[in-house]
């Protein structure tokens, strides 16, 4: 049983894992989610991931049916299961399902679904030569430190990127860079790396706060605050971070050459910190 499916507690093959048509989750995107990778075999920042499951759930007044030790459990019992070398873990918890009404029901049972899939990593070749990005509006919703599961203002934007042959499109609110649609994004200027901060207008990531560790750990100056486009376009260097792209180099925004001098390579900080991640995973 490779793929592996979970609802309510309940294991069973990814094909029958079926909720009602009537879940709030379909019918309003109203539930949050976490994406969990192993490394080894071993669930990555674990405890972070499922303290964030925990604060999306109370930001949004659903009250988990466990506690993170339980829910760590299922996903421990689900990654052996099966059986894969590495894994990608998706929790989704939503607030049930309800005959139609925007009201809360009064007494519905939250639905809890967990998938267990095959972790592929991205092409090397990635990693290795960086990518392009395509900046965007962002015209997300004000509660973007919630991981909830209404993604279509993300979806639409990595769409309309990956038609434009971009890996990725990086949403700017008013003059300001927020983050990816996938990934936090971080810069190098002078020296110093900069990122925007922890509150509503970005998700907080869990290898995000790993990466700026690590970069106090280099010795680098980090500086959590906004960074106007402008300032982004002439960065010295920029990278995404993120459970799926890891630390990822960009090497073009909108088009045109960027990194060190507009070399459209990946530059020396990020190379840097793709090496101490690579080593804090194992
Ligand atoms: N996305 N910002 C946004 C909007 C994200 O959706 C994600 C992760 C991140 C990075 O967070 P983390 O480092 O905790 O993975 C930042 C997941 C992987 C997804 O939706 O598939």
């Amino acid at each position: 049983m490779p793929d592996i499916g979970f609802v309510n507690g309940r294991f069973l093959p990814l094909e029958e894992a079926t909720v009602s048509v009537e879940d709030r989750g379909f019918q309003f995107g109203d539930g949050i989610y976490e994406v969990i990778r192993t490394y080894h075999g071993h669930p990555f920042q674990l405890d972070a991931h499922l303290a964030r499951l925990e604060r999306s759930a109370r930001a949004i007044e659903l009250s988990p049916p466990w506690n993170v030790q339980q829910w760590a459990a299922y996903m421990r019992d689900g990654i052996t299961r099966s059986g894969y070398a590495e894994s990608k873990v998706y929790l989704q918890l939503t607030r049930g399902a309800a005959p139609r009404d925007h009201v809360f029901p009064a007494s519905t049972k939250p639905t809890a679904v967990m998938t267990v899939r095959e972790m592929k990593p991205m092409e090397p070749v990635l990693q290795t030569a960086g990518v392009a990005v395509m900046t965007m509006d962002d015209w997300r919703w004000g509660r973007c430190d919630i991981k909830s599961v209404n993604l279509l203002p993300n979806i639409m934007a990595r769409q309309k990127a990956k038609q434009a042959g971009a890996f990725e499109a990086i949403f700017v609110r008013g003059g300001q860079v927020t983050e990816g649609s996938v990934s936090n994004v971080m810069v190098v200027k002078a020296g110093r790396l900069l990122t925007a901060p922890e509150g509503e207008r970005i998700l907080s990531g869990v290898t995000r706060t790993i990466v700026l560790e690590l970069a106090k750990k280099e010795g680098l100056t980090v500086e959590e605050r906004f960074v106007s486009l402008d300032d982004f376009i002439r960065a010295d260097e920029i990278f995404l971070t993120g459970t799926t792209v890891e630390v990822l180099p960009v090497i073009r925004v909108d088009g045109k050459a960027v990194g060190p001098g507009g070399s459209g390579k990946p530059g020396p900080v990020t190379q840097k910190l793709q090496a101490a991640f690579q080593h804090f995973v194992g």
